[in-house]
């Protein structure tokens, strides 16, 4: 049986890869470029949340599809929440993963009070009906980066409970106890047993050629 198309407003090839490697067997998760979007999406809001709904209208506005989108930011407790919504470019436009890290460690320095955590907001339009899931998980920033895995600033976050950094651990690991792992658990929970189809049914989340 062909698996259900779901719209995931995002262009970032980690963020797909990720999201579809934990809804295997699942969904089918198609991208922005999929649907013919090349835009880069303004996410001007000063929240996840506000950001993760701007890139679902904009694709219900444009493109006259329901969708989901996501939104994550890494807050760390000594540098007052920064990057947080500012996490892309932190260090610039350019959204340098190396220089982002960088600039992390650099104004953390050796201090000792190291917390810090992921956070994601997904937003779902469906058949008219809006719902946000809001996830974290917590840890610490190290003080040099470790590992190869993972994407952004994966390398320099070790999540509680852990010895090794995101880019350590097994993707698997990430993708079960990580932010995005947690924030899809509750979508997918949501669409199988709270979602109220309505009129117009699941259809509305299947691109333009099903
Ligand atoms: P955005 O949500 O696409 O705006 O990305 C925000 C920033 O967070 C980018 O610099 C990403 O590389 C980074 N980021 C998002 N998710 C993760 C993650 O799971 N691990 C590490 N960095 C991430």
């Amino acid at each position: 049986m062909a698996l259900k198309k779901l719209v995931f407003a995002t262009s970032n090839p980690h963020k797909l890869a990720e999201v579809r490697a934990i809804l295997d067997q699942q969904y089918e998760i198609v991208g922005l470029k999929d649907i013919g979007c090349e835009e880069d999406i303004p996410e001007t809001s000063d929240t996840f949340e506000g950001n993760a709904w701007l890139k679902v209208r904009y694709v219900k506005q444009h493109y006259g599809l329901d969708c989901f989108g996501e939104d994550t930011g890494l807050e760390v407790d000594a540098l007052g929440g920064e990057p947080g919504v500012y996490t892309a470019r932190y260090a610039g436009p350019a959204r340098n993963a190396q220089a982002n890290m960088g600039l992390v460690l650099q104004k953390l320095g050796e201090r000792p009070d190291r917390g810090a955590r992921f956070r994601t907001a997904f937003a779902l339009l469906l058949d008219g009906q809006e719902k946000t899931f809001s996830t974290a998980i917590e840890g610490e920033i190290t003080r040099v980066p470790r590992g190869t895995g993972g994407f952004g600033y994966d390398p320099i976050f070790q999540p509680q409970g852990h010895a090794e950094t995101f880019a350590e651990l097994p993707p698997s690991v990430k993708h079960d106890i990580g932010h995005r792992g947690q924030a899809v658990k509750l979508l997918v929970h949501y669409l199988q047993n709270d979602h109220k189809p309505g009129q117009t049914n699941h259809k509305t989340l299947l691109a333009p050629d099903q």
